[in-house]
């Protein structure tokens, strides 16, 4: 296991990916982990990430100095770098020239960490302060124009630094040197692999679970329906799966999910239906954060009720992942008052959460995976691409895109509409080209003329758009064939709509949902 220590980069989870991506497990700690906590997991290697701080600034977030002693091998990135400087005895200072973007990097000693990084390579560098005096036994590895210690080593000690952050795509031969730090500094074995993944969680859920029995609210989407099958491997029929149709899926979809499970993966699912009640808690909603509240709280009476219908279940299993229990960034340090504020704004929406106080214990086998190690994980297991590669959904589903009031009328036009997007996305081939790609009916209504007959209905509005996490986004440039074919298939079919728009504002400083 190699530890990231997270002083606040917005880029310590890239670094745990980039080192899994080698086959070896990594986990983000906080800054705060004392060496006597690191001893206890007993990692083969540690990495400093880089921060928003100046090492020199009062209250800059700084690790336990008896991380020194361990004698493990260190890889101190960007800020981790300045701070190895400085508690080993060196200089850091703001630099003449700030450097953010790219730099070409030129190496002076080509063995060891920059083994296979090419002289001249492509570095990201983002950085205010600099070097300007190494700490004894260290020597200078790589440097860029703008800064004379871009690479540094103590060799004896297996002590590096880079000022550049290798594990972000921009950097060239990035990925060579975070291999040479785990393998040959840390002497790491590739043992973090999906098949030992599944194999260790299938013996933890058995010896936890024993012969008790385990309740999971089974969505549809890649998180639960890995579990459901990570479970169902586990400890059979003793896993019961919860499907809560709410009403709000798109056109098909709950029958052909419970359909694909009872029939094809032999995972017995009960469905309910509820989608009465759902619709009766948005009579005359307008507000957006109202309806998710509705939702979510029906969500959970509906999922109490039948948990004791089902039950008794000893067991809850959830679909949380690694990003939501990764110890927070809490680094950034407010100069006023030396407290130390969050930097990480994460909206958390799911309407799927439950309360704290439901009697069941939790299991959890996929919360040490990033999504991307679900997606393999759901794969290997034998779940199909439409599910594992499917775009993200919100729970709250249609419901937050029907603008205005969610009336059973309108959740018709709406499920036709994103019905004939979603047609022709996977028609013409372009589904994976887009994060996700949706529908939205407006509550205005605006004149066209179909045949010789005035209309007077609304507009839908298509919402195709690119993006890595959800957090920032871009709308797509689709093409023009796939939007013309969409509008004229949405106008001609879908009665009560007479006008397709397409959406293109990006996030920010729009959002994904208009609402
Ligand atoms: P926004 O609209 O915030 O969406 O840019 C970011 C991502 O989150 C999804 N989303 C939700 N997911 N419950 C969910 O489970 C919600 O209430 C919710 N609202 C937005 C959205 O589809 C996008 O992927």
């Amino acid at each position: 296991m190699i530890a990231i220590l997270d002083f606040g980069s917005q880029y310590s989870e890239l670094i745990a990916r980039r080192i899994r991506e080698t086959q070896v497990y990594s986990e983000v700690l906080s800054y705060r982990t004392t060496a006597e906590q690191l001893k206890q997991l007993n990692p083969k290697g540690i990495i400093l990430s880089g921060g928003p701080n100046s090492v020199y600034a009062d209250h800059a977030p700084v690790c336990d100095p008896k991380i020194w002693d361990l004698g493990l091998p260190v890889l101190g990135v960007c800020y981790g770098m300045q701070l190895m400087v400085q508690q080993l005895g060196g200089r850091v200072e703001p630099s003449k020239t700030a450097e953010y973007g790219k730099a070409s990097l030129v190496i002076d000693d080509p063995t060891d960490l920059l083994t296979n990084v090419e002289s001249g390579a492509t570095m990201w560098m983002s950085h205010g302060d600099s070097v300007t005096q190494l700490p004894d036994d260290f020597v200078v590895l790589a440097h860029t124009t703008n800064t004379p210690c871009a690479a540094i080593a103590n060799h004896q000690h297996r002590l590096y630094g880079v000022q550049f952050h290798p594990e972000v795509v921009h950097s060239e031969g990035g990925q060579a040197l975070i291999r040479n730090f785990v393998y040959h500094s840390c002497e790491c074995e590739p043992t973090w692999t999906t098949d030992a993944f599944v194999e260790e969680a299938i013996r933890e859920v058995k010896a936890r679970v024993g012969d008790k029995r385990v309740l999971l609210a089974l969505s549809g989407g890649v998180d639960s329906s890995t579990l459901a099958f990570l479970l169902h491997k586990a400890i059979g029929d003793r896993l019961t799966c919860m499907f809560i149709d709410q009403g709000f899926m798109r056109k098909g979809e709950p029958e052909r999910l419970v359909k694909l499970f009872q029939e094809q993966f032999h995972i017995s699912v009960v469905h309910v239906q509820a989608r009465e009640r759902f619709l009766a808690q948005l009579d005359g909603v307008m507000d957006p954060e109202v309806k998710r509240k509705r939702i979510g709280h029906e969500f959970i009476q509906v999922f109490e009720e039948e948990s004791r219908r089902l039950g008794p279940f000893d067991y809850l299993a959830q679909g949380t992942l690694y990003p939501d229990v990764i110890e927070s960034a809490d680094t950034n340090v407010d100069p006023a008052t030396g407290e130390r504020v969050a930097v990480k704004i994460k909206s958390h929406h799911n309407v799927g959460g439950l309360p704290k106080d439901l009697r069941f214990k939790l299991v959890e086998p996929l919360r040490k995976l990033f999504k991307d190690e679900v997606r393999k994980v759901g794969r290997s297991l034998g779940l199909p691409e439409e599910i594992v590669n499917r775009h993200p959904f919100p729970g709250p589903g249609l419901a937050i895109r029907i603008i205005g009031e969610v009336t059973a009328e309108r959740l018709n036009i709406l499920r036709d509409a994103d019905w004939v997007v979603r047609q022709e996305i996977n028609r013409s081939g372009y589904y994976h080209d887009f994060w996700q790609a949706f529908a939205v009916l407006l509550p205005i209504r605006s004149v066209g003329v179909m045949g010789d007959q005035r209309t007077y209905a609304h507009p839908v509005v298509l919402r195709f758009i690119s993006s890595e996490d959800g957090m920032t986004a871009d709308w797509s440039r689709a093409p023009y064939e796939l939007l013309e074919t969409i509008s004229n298939r949405i106008v001609n079919e879908v009665k009560g709509v007479n006008r397709v728009v397409y959406d293109i504002t990006s996030k920010p400083p729009g959002t994904i949902e208009w609402e």
